[in-house]
This record gives structure tokens, C-alpha cells and sequence, in this order.
């Protein structure tokens, strides 16, 4: 079914100058303008700290989109020529009441009521922005028109932050006004696993404890902290890819099936499976989870400068750039079946997958062939980044007389059947936010049932006063990592290497 076009709307990006608005929302917005998903009736009203007008505005969204590499895709498309006609600019401080009563001044000439306001901005201010919104009625629905609230991570920092935050912010709006964003959720493999698993019979009905041993759940990045040492030594790799990002994958794995594709079905049932996370006794706290920070080295030719030296880090930092745990999903359908997350900053390879790995068959009917090992074990591998796709590796019969068996995967790479282009991933996010289709974004309880899952580690670390354990650059993380999994007589996934190039012998 085609998508329709989507309401007239006027987007107002709070942080319309920032690193956000420049690299995704315009890019996003152009993209949805090329493909007719958004017509002329979106306004932009940019909102920023920094002075100037409408015209500095599009000089300098103009200006960034040059330097986008897409060899001046989007700044020469017809969509840019078309939107940029439509945007404009409030200067001034948003912790102010005067901002707020341009914006209704502006938004009462626009031809349409429907306003998303977009919280591109530190997330110090989520709290007063909105209250500041509600206080001015520029939240107040009326005439058939939507205002909705769109809000970046992060979304707390820990269980209390997020949810006094929620009770912040929906003692002014309504829950169907506020859409959490988490970008993951607009990437196609990711959106593509509830279609894996409930579309296919085959998939679904080995989907349980009886056939899964665990599942591994990895988010390894190549790049390092760089320039955003403040916020990473506040925040560390728990807090910025756990809770959210690792957990909305989790999520999709572990929920059981929905009462339809509607976004409450969905968003109930991805609740009810994060609220299913076991809670770790202090104990399992300290036993189920590693850190680790990565020194000084090289990855892909790049030098790196160890965590702790770099700028606005402080050198006796605790802060943890790689996190490795062990969690549970409390459900029937996943008794006993553990779940290792992993996340980290250079390492090996960038990768972001999800490894289902199947219980081993019997071997006894193979005892007297050539066979002399146990077989490997069945894995489903959900390749969310880079290379997006899905394999299954199966053992088949080798060619020849005698009975012996080889690995081989079955292999689907998105990139070979279709033309996926060149999509910032917040195209899905931006047209939801427009219709008003909440199933991309979390919930309330969602996200507190995030944070309550991963708060005993916080607070485990938070006593130990443990320093993370280094890591080089361009490895797999910490020795640790290795035997918190090792331990239970499993191995992590290999990083990079896609079954799709083992299969090839590719690294
Ligand atoms: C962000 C984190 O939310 O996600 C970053 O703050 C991280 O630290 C990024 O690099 C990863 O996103 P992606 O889409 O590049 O995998």
C-alpha cells in the first residue's frame, strides 16, 4: 500500500541551527519532499539561540547541505528548491517567554492549526520547553488540528530522571501528543523484525525457549568519543546505547505478538517484554555486567587518543566506553534464556547485529560418521549496520561418499534486491510524527522500564568506584567481555565479518 501524503503541518525545530536539524531532519525532510510524501503545505519555523532571520537560516542549511557527501544530491534537488521557499526563523532564548509568543503569532497566520514541535536541544531543556509550550497553549489541540511534541534522546539518565521527566511532561500533554524519538527505530532492518518474525511461520514457531540457547545483541562502533567528551564522560556507553537503542532491538526479539500492527498493540507489547527484565540483585549486578575504556591506538588507520586523555574528559575518569551484559526476559516464552547485549566505541568493526543462536540437535545418530565434534549450532543473524540483512546458517551433508556436514548460510542482503537509496533513517520518524503514528516512538512506560532493567548496574558502578577495564583500539572490547560470556560456555559473534562474507571467506 502506497504511503498518502501527509497533513499540512508547521515543524518547529527547537535547535534549528545545531548538528541535528543540518545533517538529518532538512536532509530527511528533502527526501520525503523528492518522494511526494510531503507537499508544499510544510512550513519550517527554526528556532536558535544564534541571531539572524529566515535568511540566515536557509544560508546556512544551504551551506551544510554543500557539504553533505552526496555529491550536492540534496542541495541541487528540486525538493530543497522547493522547501527552502518555506522556512523561517525566531532568534532568542527558549528559556523566555518571549519566543514563545512569536511562535503563536506565527503559527496563528499559518494555513493550517497542526504544529510538531521538534526538541532538537540539550535534554536539560525537554522539561521547560514543554511547560513553556503548555503554558502559552501552544499544546492545545483544537478544530480537527494536532500539536504534537517530538522529543531526542536522551530521556533521563537514570530511573528517577526519566521518570520524574514523564510526569513533567505529561502533566501538560497528553501521552498521544508525545512522541520519544529513538532513531534506531527508523532504520529499516530494525523495523523489519517484527515483519521477520510474525510474517513467517517458520521463524515465529521456533521463536521460544525450547529452540533458542541465547541471543547476542551488539552495537560495536569504529569511531571514538572525539569532540563529545563532555557528554560522553557524563554519560558513558550504558547509559547513551542500553537503555534505548540495545533495548528497543531487545524489544522487538523478546515481545510476543501483537493484536494487530496498530502503535498501542506494538507499544503495549514491546512494554510488556521490557518490564519483563529481570531486575539484577546487586550480586548479578556486579557479575552480570563488564566495562571497559579503550586506550590510546589506531583503528582503520586512524590514530585514536585514549578515552581519558581526550579533551573535556576528565583523566581519572570512570567512565565506561564499552558495556557488556547478561540480562534475562522473565516470560514464559524465554525462561532461562540469556540475552548478552554488547556496546562499544572503537572497536573492530562497526557492526550492529542481532545473533539468535539455536540449541545444538542430538549428535548420537552421528556418532558413527565422519563426523567427530558436536554440530555447529543453527544462527539467525539480523544485520542491522552496515551490509543490512538476515542469513541463517545451517549444516547441510558435504559432497562425497562419506557422511559428513559443513557449515553454509542462507543470505539476504537488502542492498541486492533493492534500491534502499540514500535515507537518513529519520524519513520513517518525520512522516509518523506528521500523520500521527506513534508505533516508531516509546512509550512512557517503555522507557521507564528501561531504566529500572539497567539501574542496578548503575548503581553497582557507582559504589565499586571500579575503574573500566582498558581496551585496544580496534579490537572486540576488554578481555572481561570475553569471560562474562566464555563463562557460560558461549562465545561472542566474530565482529565484521557478515556470514554473507564468511560464507565468501571475506573478512
Ligand atoms: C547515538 C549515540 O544515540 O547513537 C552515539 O549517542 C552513537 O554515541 C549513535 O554513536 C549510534 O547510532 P548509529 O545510527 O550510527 O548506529
Amino acid at each position: 500500500m502506497a504511503a498518502a501524503p501527509t497533513p499540512p503541518v508547521t515543524l518547529v525545530i527547537f535547535g534549528a541551527t545545531g548538528d541535528l536539524t543540518r545533517r538529518l531532519l532538512v536532509p530527511a525532510i528533502i527526501n520525503l519532499t523528492q518522494s511526494g510524501l510531503v507537499g508544499d503545505d510544510l512550513h519550517i519555523l527554526g528556532v536558535g539561540i544564534e541571531p539572524g532571520d529566515d535568511a540566515m537560516l536557509v544560508a546556512r542549511l544551504d551551506s551544510f547541505l554543500s557539504e553533505l557527501d552526496d555529491g550536492g544530491a540534496h542541495r541541487k534537488s528540486e525538493g530543497w528548491q522547493r522547501l527552502r521557499e518555506r522556512i523561517s526563523y525566531i532568534a532568542g532564548d527558549f528559556t523566555k517567554d518571549d519566543i514563545f509568543i512569536q511562535i503563536k503569532t506565527r503559527l496563528a497566520t499559518a494555513s493550517s492549526g497542526n504544529a510538531a514541535f521538534y526538541l532538537a536541544v540539550p535534554p536539560q531543556f525537554f522539561g521547560t520547553l514543554v511547560e513553556k509550550l503548555a503554558e502559552h497553549g501552544l499544546t492545545t489541540e483544537g478544530d480537527g488540528s494536532f500539536r504534537r511534541i517530538a522529543i531526542e534522546k536522551p530521556f533521563g539518565t537514570d530511573l528517577a530522571s526519566a521518570r520524574a521527566l514523564n510526569a513533567r511532561i505529561l502533566s501538560r500533554v497528553a501521552e498521544s501528543q508525545v512522541y520519544r524519538l529513538d532513531h534506531f527505530l527508523g532504520k529499516e532492518t530494525v523495523q523489519n523484525i517484527l515483519t521477520a518474525r510474525f510474517a513467517n511461520m517458520m521463524i515465529e514457531a521456533l521463536w521460544n525457549n525450547n529452540y533458542i540457547d541465547h541471543v547476542q545483541i551488539t552495537a560495536a562502533e569504529v569511531v571514538d568519543v572525539g569532540s563529545r567528551g563532555k557528554f560522553y564522560d557524563a554519560t558513558g556507553a550504558l547509559r547513551d546505547m542500553v537503555p534505548n537503542h540495545l533495548f528497543q532491538l531487545l524489544a522487538m526479539i523478546a515481545m510476543e505478538a501483537p493484536n494487530g500492527f496498530g502503535a498501542e498493540a506494538i507499544r503495549t507489547e514491546k512494554s510488556k517484554a521490557l518490564s519483563a527484565l529481570r531486575i539484577s540483585t546487586p550480586d548479578e549486578a556486579t557479575t552480570h555486567a563488564v566495562r571497559g575504556a579503550y586506550t590510546a591506538g589506531a583503528v582503520d588507520g586512524n590514530s585514536v587518543t585514549a578515552f581519558r586523555e581526550t579533551k573535556d574528559v576528565s583523566p581519572d575518569s570512570k567512565t565506561e566506553t564499552f558495556v557488556a551484559l547478561k540480562l534475562y526476559v522473565d516470560t514464559w516464552r524465554w525462561a532461562g534464556v540469556p540475552f548478552y547485549l554488547r556496546t562499544g566505541k572503537a572497536m573492530t568493526a562497526r557492526d550492529t547485529e542481532i545473533v539468535v543462536t539455536f540449541r545444538q540437535v542430538p549428535f548420537a545418530q552421528f556418532r558413527e560418521t565422519g563426523i567427530k565434534r558436536s554440530l555447529p549450532p543453527n544462527k539467525m543473524v539480523i544485520q542491522v549496520q552496515p551490509d543490512e540483512g538476515l542469513s541463517i546458517e545451517l549444516s547441510i551433508k558435504s559432497p562425497g561418499l562419506s557422511v559428513d556436514t559443513v557449515p553454509v548460510s542462507l543470505d539476504f542482503r537488502y542492498a541486492d534486491k533493492f534500491d534502499i537509496g540514500k535515507m537518513t533513517g529519520y524519513e520513517s520518524l518525520l512522516y509518523d510524527l506528521f500523520i500521527g503514528d506513534q508505533t516508531l516512538f516509546q512509550r512512557a512506560d517503555g522507557i521507564e522500564a528501561g531504566w529500572a532493567a539497567v539501574q542496578p548496574f548503575l548503581d553497582a558502578w557507582a559504589k565499586s568506584g571500579e575503574v573500566p577495564e582498558p581496551y585496544a583500539p580496534a579490537s572486540m572490547g576488554p578481555a572481561c567481555a570475553d569471560d562474562l560470556i566464555r563463562r557460560d560456555g558461549r562465545q561472542w559473534h566474530e565482529l565484521g565479518v557478515s556470514i554473507h562474507n564468511q560464507a565468501k571467506g571475506i573478512k
